[in-house]
């Protein structure tokens, strides 16, 4: 890493755009700390290339407690700097995770101490913010679960943090996976499938216990589509949010980078298996002793989301296009499917016509994507010109998706990282309700990395 990044990350954190003193001062709790209220994280290197946030590696989900201070130690044992971003909380900014936007890198060896309020109880995870694609794509995430105020009465609670993998034959991940830009099967290499960062395990329950599933798409740069099982299931959470209205799983749920969605089944008398549509068994449940008497499924509660008053709104517009050069869009498609590359090759992603790149955020203290008041409604019409799909994630809020292709979307469901198809649009609608800088990328982290990434700043 150059100075000139060093030197410009500095400059941001300590004069800011869009007020930095004040953003990072509200990272000061007075609270006292229960010390059994404390997390570490390790993150670490294993054998064959793989990372994970400890000594095991199996990553068992982290269990939290909402509206409780946490203290977070974080000992770096990479080779590279790194960060913890809380995906999907709507924490205060300065516990963000954003190296150049909210803190300072964590140096390999350092230990990092923070004080971390999960307001949103539901499914979410964690990940570095920095060198993000190499790092998730070796295996470095984690799921986090914010449990309810009084905890959901479910039977059992299974949670998925799903992710695919670039391997060589011998299980090692693919090398060099940070230069790993657009090829899709390198030398021999194929995807390899992981939940909590392990083989998948069978569960056990017995008939009509309600199971909560909790899956997660914590691959790099992948979506993967769960069949519709052959038993009912109902969408209980989008992206962590309790949804206003249970609704059946009919057909296939494609599951994009970054997104959550928990599901509700009651265990039939038989096994089965919930699976992606390659086979791949998200979960696999055996029916075990007697029956238990049949029962309503519980209910989650609503999370206290602001509601957007789209009458008042200010609407911003975003543009996802990539920088082709001398190449039109088509040629490049015709180029990329011929050599079977999953994407461009040499091209910048930009949003709003800019790119912003994570190794030197802010570069140049580029401006802001937009400036929202706090308290108002932001719209945000987001429209790709490209030919790829674009899962579009926010920090410090999440929002309700308002329109998608220009058709008016119905269903109350929260996100906070929405798919925006080829030559489509999807509208978003949140209130700004969360002071100062906050990112907004692609979470098909090759992206991310091509500069399909930039910032947002909320005032007050
Ligand atoms: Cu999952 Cu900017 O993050
Ligand atoms: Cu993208």
């Amino acid at each position: 890493m150059g100075n000139k990044v060093e030197l410009t990350r500095r400059r941001i954190l300590q004069t800011g755009v869009g007020g930095g003193a004040a953003c990072l001062a509200s990272s000061a709790f007075a609270t006292e700390l229960n010390p059994e209220r404390t997390i570490t994280l390790r993150p670490r290197v294993h054998p064959k290339g793989w990372l994970t946030y400890g000594d095991n590696a199996t990553q068992h989900p982290l269990r939290v407690r909402p509206h409780t201070p946490y203290k977070v130690i974080i000992e770096n044992g990479l080779e590279v700097d790194t960060s913890v971003h809380w995906h999907g909380q709507r924490v205060v900014n300065a516990v963000d995770g954003v190296p150049g936007i909210t803190q300072e890198p964590i140096k390999p060896g350092e230990r990092y101490e923070q004080t971390v309020v999960f307001p949103d109880p539901g499914t979410h995870w964690y990940h570095p913010h920095l060198d993000s694609h190499a790092t998730v794509g070796r295996g470095l995430v984690g799921a986090l679960i914010v449990e309810e105020e009084t905890p959901a009465p479910f039977d059992h609670d299974i949670t998925a943090l799903t992710s695919r993998h670039l391997v060589t034959q011998d299980g090692a991940i693919y090398p060099n996976f940070g230069e790993l830009f657009n090829t899709r099967f390198p030398d021999g290499a194929t995807w390899s499938w992981r939940i909590n960062s392990a083989a998948a395990i069978p569960h056990t329950a017995a008939a009509n216990a309600h199971i909560r599933l909790r899956l997660i798409n914590a691959s790099a740069m992948v979506p993967f589509t769960v069949e519709q099982p052959d038993i009912a299931a109902l969408i209980i959470a989008t992206d962590g949010h309790p949804v206003a209205t249970p609704r059946a799983l009919e057909g296939p749920l494609k599951i994009w980078p970054g997104q959550r969605y928990d599901l509700a089944l009651k265990m039939p008398n038989r096994p089965i298996d919930l699976t992606t549509e390659e086979g791949f068994a998200l979960a696999s449940l055996h029916p075990s002793g007697t029956a238990a008497p049949e029962t309503a499924a519980p209910r989650l509660p609503l999370n206290p989301l602001a509601k957007p008053n789209l009458a008042e709104a200010v609407t911003f517009p975003l543009t996802l296009t990539r920088d082709t050069q001398s190449f039109t869009e088509s040629a490049i498609a015709a180029f990329n499917q011929l050599r079977g590359y999953a994407d461009n090759r040499g091209a910048d992603w930009r949003l709003n016509g800019v790119s912003l790149y994570e190794d030197a955020l802010c570069g140049e203290g580029g401006p802001p994507l937009f400036v929202a008041r706090k308290g108002e409604t932001v719209r945000l019409n987001i429209t790709n010109h490209s030919v790829n799909h674009h899962p579009m994630h926010i920090h410090g809020h999440s929002f309700y998706v308002v329109a998608r292709g220009g058709v008016p979307v119905t269903s109350l469901d929260v996100h906070d990282t929405i798919d925006v198809e080829s030559h489509s649009s999807t509208e978003i609608a949140f209130v700004a309700d969360n002071p100062c800088r906050w990112m907004v990328h692609c979470h098909d982290l090759r992206h991310q990395m091509q500069g399909m990434m930039g910032y947002f700043v909320v005032e007050g």
